[in-house]
């Protein structure tokens, strides 16, 4: 929550720094010299750009290598400016460059547009893979940024212009909207800082699409955009200084696309975001679906009725979906933790509760994955309930998912012979997990035994 006032509270300081420049508009010209803000807003936005371009490289998922060509349009379009143009270095000066930083918004609020729409997942597996989008769109932004310095004549017309930037904002306001949805889920500074970034800059493109905004010089609504740029990069930054880790903040922003697609009934979306949770924890793979397996037996072994096993098998394969928003190098961290990264580790608990709490085909398995860790004694975390205060579907999964992690090979253990894990399990019975539910875990064993080993072959 600190975390999203400092993104809001920086969003009010860059804004009020442009105001500042607004009213000596006309002769007196800007308070801050337009060379200091576009060298500011250029090597910010490059800064920016390359960790988007470094973390949506490694990834599977397409959004992120289109959100990090939106960011490099902007960025280019600025640095051209700054390079090319009289208030800048003067290099290359030509008649058009001055126009270069508005392409190069335009181009962004295509690719924001297009990261919108990505952000399905049934249109995300359509799209080429990241590294082909981020090599051919950056040769295609490239040229559209370059080509008005080297011939002027290339630069569209006023009209064009005028028709490209309403597109752009209408990409902008889908972006912004998609944004806002990840924020909803998880409520995450960097979040709320691309929302409020979107919005600003859809307000741009669209006033430069009315034929800009009446009695404001071009330097002050440039400053301005620029306040809205540096924004997420702020974002960014304050949230990886509370939870370091990039990669699970880009993550976050494609992961309600993946939530709604699988409450409209699309299974592949499913395991897509199976897929992103996997890949950010190597350590999951598989996991998952051995651990809903096992929990839907032993409810099965219980007698729940169908609604229930449905809830049982949802809230075991998403139990550890709020790993999604954990540090890699937590996640990933050979050794012991530091009190302070388990105490970020316990947040998976809440997170993966907050995302599905909030889609309403998922809700039902909303207490099953904010309790899998809580213990019968009621020394669990992340709310310390006890007995039978939690959920049923929780204190299944909760013994459905020990028992996989002991038999499971991890980085710092070999893993366990299915009779050992039983014993631990059966040790932690009325302790750690509800009696009952290890009498029928124990009741499985043998038929259950065989299921882990080839589900782990
Ligand atoms: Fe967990
Ligand atoms: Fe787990």
């Amino acid at each position: 929550m600190t975390g999203t006032l400092a993104a809001f509270a920086s969003a009010a300081l860059l804004l009020a720094l442009a105001a500042i420049n607004w009213p000596f508009a006309g002769d007196a010209g800007p308070v801050l010299p337009a060379e200091v803000v576009a060298f500011a807003g250029a090597g910010a936005a490059a800064l920016f750009t390359a960790i988007v371009v470094t973390i949506a490289w490694t990834l599977r998922d397409r959004t992120p290598a289109v959100i990090a060509l939106g960011c490099f349009s902007m960025a280019l379009g600025m640095l051209v400016r700054v390079v090319a143009d009289p208030i800048g270095f003067g290099l290359a000066s030509s008649t058009a460059s001055h126009l270069v930083p508005l392409v190069g918004m335009i181009a962004g609020g295509f690719w924001f547009g297009l990261a919108a729409l990505s952000a399905q997942p049934e249109t995300n597996h359509r799209l080429p893979s990241s590294r082909a989008i981020l090599v051919a769109g950056t040769v295609f932004v490239a040229a559209i940024c370059l080509a008005p310095v080297v011939n002027p004549g290339l630069m569209p017309g006023a009209t064009a212009l005028q028709l490209a930037a309403g597109v752009a904002g209408a990409g902008y306001l889908a972006a912004c909207y998609a944004f806002a949805r990840a924020w909803r889920l998880l409520r995450l500074p960097s979040q709320a800082a691309m929302t409020i970034g979107a919005a600003g800059f859809a307000f741009g493109t669209i006033a430069m699409a009315g034929g800009g905004l009446p009695g404001v010089q071009i330097w002050a609504f440039e400053s301005m955009m620029l306040g809205f740029g540096a924004l997420p990069a702020a974002g960014f930054l304050i949230e990886h200084r509370a939870r370091p880790g990039l990669r699970a903040m880009v993550l976050g922003l494609v992961l309600p696309g993946a939530v709604t697609s699988m409450n409209r009934g699309y299974p592949a979306a499913m395991h897509g975001l199976l897929a992103a949770v996997e890949d950010h924890d190597p350590e999951l793979l598989g996991h998952v679906s051995r651990v809903a397996a096992l929990a839907v037996r032993i409810g099965m072994r219980m007698r729940l009725n169908a609604s229930h096993l449905r809830e049982v098998a949802l809230a075991a394969q998403l139990h550890d979906i709020g790993k999604i928003a954990v540090p890699q190098a937590i996640l990933l961290k050979p050794g012991r933790l530091t009190p302070a990264e388990f105490e970020l580790m316990k947040k998976h608990t809440t997170y993966g509760e907050q995302i599905v709490r909030r889609m309403p085909g998922l809700s039902l398995a909303c207490r099953g994955v904010g309790e899998h860790h809580e213990r019968w004694d009621g020394a669990g975390y992340p709310y310390a309930r006890e007995g039978q205060a939690i959920s049923l579907t929780a204190r299944i999964v909760a013994v459905a998912d020990v028992y996989d992690a002991l038999v499971s090979k991890r980085s710092y253990k070999d893993g366990w012979a299915p009779a050992d894990a039983l014993a631990e399990i059966v040790r932690g019975a009325g302790s750690h997990f509800d009696p009952r539910v290890v009498e029928e875990l124990v009741h499985l064993q043998g038929a259950t035994d065989r299921v882990v080993r080839s589900a782990a072959a």
